[in-house]
């Protein structure tokens, strides 16, 4: 495994639409395998490819224990949202794509998604809750939306240019 160099808003890979892997071999194991020490490396909780530049549709989450709950970590290629609800859900998110900001983000309660597993088989998960704010985050980035696109056209300009200009300084 190894650790990846993870890229900071605003970088046009970002921006990106990313594509579907063939099928999960082990070029896309080790993909995820990196995702993930990367993420874990940046005490993150989801993590997808295009953060590393690496345009395909490929996400990981892991919550690790909350709320009593011990969560598995989840390897997504290709995940795909069926159905949404209607009712939503608000939650503080942050992005190690934009870091040192939190902010509410409104995104649907319950999801349905289809994805292709670690072991290159067909799943259905029906998550809720944070898991499924979280899936949620990680799918927009496999389509070149940060959670700071769903936010007001003022509020977004204020983050990209504190943004901008932290990466000036550096
Ligand atoms: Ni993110």
């Amino acid at each position: 495994m190894a650790l990846l160099n993870v890229l900071t808003a605003p970088d046009p890979r970002l921006q990106a639409k990313a594509l579907p892997v063939e099928k999960v071999d082990s070029s896309i194991r080790k993909l995820l395998d990196d995702l993930l020490e990367t993420m874990y490396d940046k005490n993150g909780v989801g993590f997808a490819s295009p953060q590393v530049g690496i345009q395909k549709r490929v996400l990981v989450v892991d919550l690790g224990e909350r709320d009593g709950i011990q969560y598995k970590p989840l390897l997504m290629a290709n995940p795909e949202i069926q159905w949404a609800s209607p009712i939503t859900q608000v939650t503080k998110e942050g992005c190690l794509s934009v870091p040192n900001y939190y902010v509410d983000i409104v995104r649907s309660l319950e999801i349905k998604v289809t994805y292709i597993d670690e072991n290159n088989q067909h799943q259905v998960l029906n998550p809720k809750g944070l898991l499924a704010d979280c899936i949620q985050h990680e799918i927009d980035h496999l389509n070149g939306i940060l959670f700071i696109d769903h936010l007001s056209h003022l509020k977004r300009k204020l983050i990209l240019s504190k943004l901008i200009r932290e990466k000036q300084k550096r």
